[in-house]
């Protein structure tokens, strides 16, 4: 089995890249991914000399590439997670999210659907997408599988339209497909232009923490690992043209969260208790601001049989340490252009 993994080289496809080819010798795995600031192997350095790992540089946005790679290598299965994945950058440029979210999945589908369309036999496409599609909740309820989408940033946006692209070739052209949509991901590799890794990164640096308007917003975290495993699943075990909400039962509000999170790092730095909670800085409103996503993922733990694995407590410990025993990897992602975008975006 040939199998294309999209976007491996950013922070969930380099632990779904991980998982396919240490738990799937058999398969060839090829990783394609354009390798922008998101994009880094270092994250694959464990597994990039393994007889069945490849890596394609390459942008989804580029049809006739596309087109040629999938003729070249007749890939039988498909998991796509190259996005444009920042809400924030969304906002100051949406172009970039129409192009690779919706373009490059049209790309993407077009050329696994011309590949096999004379025969869709033991093929799968598989799109993974988020819970924001869904919109915003208010104090109360879940999203579900057939909650209506109501995106409300550009990057949901983009997503939701992947999304209907997706079950359009499913219904249009019998392509087969399967899609998850996923709560807030967190763990080693987190690129720090993100909440839980940009404050442990502020934290280490003893600079301000800076939390969205009053804080209260809330989101449903997931580590980043148990992810990856009921991607696996859904792969291998998901029903065709089916889609599955994942989450991790785990809703925290941004000021709670930041204060824990200020807690263990005072801990594990030997600082001070409390000390770290004195960098939190109320800043302006991110527009368009979800108040709050939480997933029942009662569909996948009923049909499948997943559920997380780490409680929350356990996996921040994971990702702080591995932030700690890191700091080349830091200092490398938040060099250079990362610099410029902070500067722009929190001064
Ligand atoms: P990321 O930004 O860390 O990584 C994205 C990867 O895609 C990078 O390696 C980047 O180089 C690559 N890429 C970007 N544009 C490309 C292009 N045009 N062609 C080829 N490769 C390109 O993103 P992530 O947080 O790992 O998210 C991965 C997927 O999971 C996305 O589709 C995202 O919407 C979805 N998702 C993310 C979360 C989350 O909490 N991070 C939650 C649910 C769903
Ligand atoms: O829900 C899944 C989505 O989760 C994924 O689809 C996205 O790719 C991923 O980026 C994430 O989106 P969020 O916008 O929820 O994540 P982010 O880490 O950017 O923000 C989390 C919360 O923290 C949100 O309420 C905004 C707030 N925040 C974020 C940053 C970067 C702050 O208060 N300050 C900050 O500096």
């Amino acid at each position: 089995m040939k199998i294309l993994i999209t976007g491996g080289a950013g922070f969930i496809g380099s632990h779904v890249v991980r998982r396919f080819v240490s738990n799937y010798p058999t398969y060839e795995i090829y990783n394609l991914d354009a390798l922008t600031y998101a994009g880094n192997l270092e994250n694959l350095r464990d597994v990039e000399n393994r007889p069945n790992y490849n890596f394609v540089k390459g942008d989804i946005v580029d049809e006739e590439f596309i087109k040629d790679l999938f003729e070249k290598h007749t890939f039988d299965g498909v998991i796509h997670l190259a996005a444009e994945s920042h809400v924030d950058r969304s906002i100051t440029d949406p172009l970039a999210f129409v192009r690779t979210n919706i373009i490059g999945t049209v790309n993407l589908l077009n050329a696994f659907r011309d590949l096999w369309k004379d025969n869709f036999d033991e093929k799968r496409f598989y799109h993974v997408s988020t819970d924001e599609v869904y919109g915003s909740l208010g104090a109360d309820g879940l999203f579900t599988e057939t909650t209506a989408y109501d995106p409300n940033s550009p990057y949901s946006a983009s997503k939701a339209s992947s999304d209907h692209f997706v079950r359009a070739y499913g219904e249009t052209y019998g392509l087969p497909y399967v899609m998850s949509n996923c709560s807030n991901n967190y763990g080693p590799n987190h690129f720090p232009e993100k909440l839980i890794p940009l404050f442990i990164n502020n934290i280490i640096e003893n600079k301000p923490l800076p939390v969205y308007g009053d804080g209260k917003y809330t989101r449903d975290w997931l580590f980043v690992e148990d992810h990856a495993r009921a991607i696996d699943m859904v792969f291998h075990k998901g029903k065709n043209h089916e889609t599955y909400n994942i989450g991790g039962f785990n809703e925290w509000q941004n000021i709670d969260l930041v204060k824990l999170l200020c807690d263990i790092m005072d801990r594990k730095l030997g600082r001070t208790p409390g000390s770290s909670q004195e960098l939190i800085t109320y800043v302006k409103d991110r527009p368009g601001h979800d108040l709050r996503y939480a997933i029942d993922a009662d569909k996948i733990n009923k049909e499948l049989g997943w559920e997380p694995s780490v409680t929350f407590e356990q996996g921040l410990e994971k990702t702080i340490d591995w932030f700690l025993a890191n700091e080349k990897w830091l200092n490398n992602v938040t060099s250079g252009e990362y610099q410029e975008y902070y500067d722009k975006m929190y001064s």
